[in-house]
């Protein structure tokens, strides 16, 4: 190869390098607003346990305002009607969990505008009580992410001011509540997070077609030096 060749190569081979860096690792076009995650509670958000845990303060304390269609919780005041669970039945697909090695349905995924027309009445009290209807959460840690989230619930005011959202938790009162708060972050980032199994399939998938496109190419490669040569150069 020419030197010439030599430095074109090195050239648009470090372009393409900076133009993956700028898309995958550092995008200094995405927006980058930085919350905080203590050290302390920053291990349960990845644990699938206090994911389980998380769901069930989950019930507890935000059921009452939210929903999260995709893990089939609703509205508390909804759930509780007598023909909630055979309209779930009905229109809605089950989700299946699994439980010492069984698959058990957990719940059922009720189409949207099934489940707005039957909850209506309460999503216009909450609107008339709060000023807007509280959002659907099954897709809120993949707009908002852990550290966003974990403020918010933890003191909305701060992250949100004027925001209508209450403040649930308090640390001042309630040691735990941190961790808590915590939980409830590792059970919403749960509901985004593909199941062990299916995150491996999705990693293969991914080396294989990277594989692919690097076998491929050094074949072509390899062919064309050969073209080349037929053809005399
Ligand atoms: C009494 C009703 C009520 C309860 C209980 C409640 N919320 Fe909310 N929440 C709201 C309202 C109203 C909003 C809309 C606020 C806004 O957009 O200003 C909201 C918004 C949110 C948002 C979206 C914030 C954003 O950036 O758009 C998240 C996340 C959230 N709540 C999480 C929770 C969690 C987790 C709990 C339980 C610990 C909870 N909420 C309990 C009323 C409630």
């Amino acid at each position: 190869m020419s030197a010439g060749g030599m430095l074109k190569t090195i050239f648009f081979g470090g372009l393409t390098v900076l133009f993956f860096f700028v898309i995958w690792i550092y995008n200094p076009f995405a927006p980058h607003e930085e919350y905080e995650i203590p050290d302390e509670v920053k291990t349960i958000i990845g644990d699938p346990k206090a994911a389980v845990e998380g769901r069930e303060l989950f019930k507890q304390s935000c059921a009452s305002c939210h929903s999260v269609r995709y893990d089939g919780i609703y509205l508390t005041s909804v759930a509780a009607r007598p023909e909630w669970a055979n309209i779930e039945k009905v229109h809605g697909k089950p989700i299946f969990e699994e439980k010492d090695g069984k698959l058990q349905i957990k719940g059922y995924f009720v189409p949207r505008d099934v489940y707005e027309a039957v909850a209506i009445q309460d999503l216009q009290g909450l609107k008339a009580s709060f000023g807007k209807v509280p959002p659907d959460l099954s897709t809120i840690y993949l707009s908002r992410g852990a550290g966003y989230l974990y403020q918010f619930i933890l003191d909305p005011q701060k992250v949100l001011p004027g925001t209508s959202m209450p403040k649930l938790f308090f640390p001042e009162y309630d040691k735990e509540a941190p961790q808590k708060v915590a939980k409830i972050v590792s059970y919403l980032r749960s509901v985004n997070d593909p199941p062990p199994a299916e995150k491996v399939k999705r990693t293969l998938m991914g080396v294989v077609t990277i594989g692919y496109f690097v076998v491929m190419g050094f074949l072509l490669w390899i062919y064309r030096k050969k073209l080349l040569a037929k053809m005399g150069y």
